[in-house]
């Protein structure tokens, strides 16, 4: 039989390294309250997740957990989504439907992207978190809700530090951020690239009946290099379709994605002694980097971030 490495997981979330050891500690500190928690972090590091396992955690977790994505809903349906609506409330509305709000009541809604919601959605949305009490859209009565509210945002909700930038109003978000929480970038946890790639590995062996067992080493060495802009979403599916392609029982360079195998490239390094004079920086720059487009000037201009006709000139130079 064989054998497979115990993945350490917190909840459904692989990862040990010390950045998320500090998320899971800041997701029990957050379950044991009540109060409206806010979580930040790029596309793909698994807001939604940490939604899940803060609710599992709470005393909340044998009610519902209702998830809305605002973003996904077209504009002028979000408030009967959220607060739902009366018979004939709208052209459509043929029935009467609870929203969002109502479904969720002694439970947890959470409020993804919420960054898209339109100004009239947010005053609504503030004045519910107020009077924790919704009116359904046409609507005369005001229907107590007991919820609990996590958001989250892969945008920065806040451009700078002055209010009249901001995305969305700062009383709303004042109210929405008591508890928040900023998930790290798939490239800043380390060794967990590895974990999540092994497990990933793992699941799609078994989706695609197959039987790969490992990553050549270079393969990993880009695993760990590479930038991970869609994070963990990212890395499923480079290696669910790596498996998908590979024909051995190990991953190798040419089944990944030709934008990931280039970035290995750019990352080849230049080691100089302190006590180098910038001339001669410059000089080994343009040395290393003809020699990695194999002579190709325009290339190699390109990279350097100048014309062809001011490399040739530092060319002749040196
Ligand atoms: N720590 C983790 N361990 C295992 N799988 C993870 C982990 N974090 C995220 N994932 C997986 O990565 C994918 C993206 O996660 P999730 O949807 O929670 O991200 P998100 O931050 O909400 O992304 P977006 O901003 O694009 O909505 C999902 O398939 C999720 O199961
Ligand atoms: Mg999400």
């Amino acid at each position: 039989m064989h054998m497979q490495k115990k993945i350490p997981k917190f909840d459904d979330m692989t990862g040990r390294s010390p950045r998320m050891q500090t998320i899971f500690q800041r997701i029990c500190d957050a379950a044991a309250t009540d109060v409206t928690v806010l979580i930040l972090g790029e596309s793909g590091t698994g807001k939604e997740l940490v939604a899940q396992s803060i609710h599992r955690r709470s005393s909340r977790a044998n009610e519902p957990f209702i998830p809305v994505n605002t973003g996904a809903i077209s504009k002028n349906l979000v408030g009967s989504e959220l607060f739902g609506h009366q018979k004939g409330a709208f052209t459509g509305a043929t029935d009467t439907k609870p929203g969002k709000f109502e479904q969720a009541n002694k439970g947890t809604l959470f409020l993804d992207e919420i960054s898209t919601m339109d100004e009239a959605t947010q005053v609504s949305l503030l004045r519910v978190l107020e009077t924790r009490k919704i009116q359904r859209i046409g609507g005369r009565r005001f229907i107590p809700v007991d919820v609990r509210i996590i958001s989250a945002s892969n945008k920065k909700l806040f451009h700078s530090d002055l209010s009249q930038d901001a995305i969305i109003r700062q009383d709303l978000f004042h109210r929405l951020s008591v508890f928040t929480i900023t998930l790290p970038p798939l490239r800043e946890r380390g060794e967990d690239i590895l974990l999540l790639s092994e497990e990933l590995l793992n699941q799609a062996n078994l989706q695609f009946n197959k039987y790969i067992r490992s990553f050549e080493s270079e393969v990993i060495d880009i695993l760990l290099t590479y930038h991970w802009p869609g994070n963990i979403r990212e890395l499923k599916n480079v290696i669910q379709r790596a498996v998908l392609i590979c024909r051995n029982d190990r991953i190798s360079l040419d089944n990944l994605p030709a934008r990931i195998r280039r970035k290995k490239l750019k990352t080849a390094e230049i080691c100089l002694p302190i006590g180098t004079s910038l001339r001669d920086m410059e000089r080994v720059l343009i040395q290393k980097t003809l020699e990695s487009t194999k002579g190709n000037r325009k290339k190699t201009a390109e990279i350097l971030g100048i014309s062809r006709r001011a490399l040739y000139n530092k060319i002749n130079k040196y």
